[in-house]
């Protein structure tokens, strides 16, 4: 596979704390940019990447926790229920685990990358994943999570990685 001309954008980027858009008719643009995301995700080994973690705005996720994957577009949770925390980590926020609370169950739904209307029943890990890469497109980061002492320590990480913010900050 070619090398994709997208690549992970690290927090201090303002394209990941920008809200995506939805995408009103799904194109050949849409398809490829899917498959790049796929791509990094892969590169990066991830288990989901959002496309704002690209670079772009636009509501469009990629989800593979070892089941397959899943290219959705305008995802959207419409019910939840119970409760799970995980310790999460983010491609965009390098080195860094943050404990955050999510729903048990999900239900998604979503348009696939022809498209279709999908309805996707999920729990656990997965439904997991989904919301935090749903939370991408809103703008949202797991440092959102971080209680006032985690901050202080996530902030004294994030300097050591030399990202555009913390440049600024000094
Ligand atoms: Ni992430």
């Amino acid at each position: 596979m070619e090398k994709t001309a997208l690549k992970i954008r690290i927090i201090g980027d303002p394209v990941l704390r920008k809200k995506s858009s939805s995408i009103k008719e799904v194109s050949n643009r849409h398809r490829d940019i899917l498959s790049q995301m796929a791509q990094l995700m892969y590169e990066g080994d991830g288990v989901g990447l959002a496309a704002p973690q690209a670079g772009i705005n636009e509501m469009m996720i990629v989800v593979d926790i070892g089941s397959g994957l899943y290219k959705l577009i305008n995802p959207k949770v419409v019910d939840a229920s119970g409760a799970q925390v995980n310790q999460e980590g983010c491609l965009s926020v390098p080195g860094i685990c943050i404990k955050v609370k999510r729903a048990q169950r999900v239900r998604i739904k979503a348009q696939d990358e022809y498209g279709k209307n999908i309805d996707i029943k999920a729990e656990g890990l997965l439904a997991c994943v989904l919301q935090h890469e749903i939370d991408h497109l809103k703008g949202k980061l797991i440092t959102d999570y971080a209680s006032f002492v985690e901050k202080i320590k996530i902030n004294k990480a994030l300097k050591k990685l030399n990202v555009k913010s913390c440049q600024l900050k000094l």
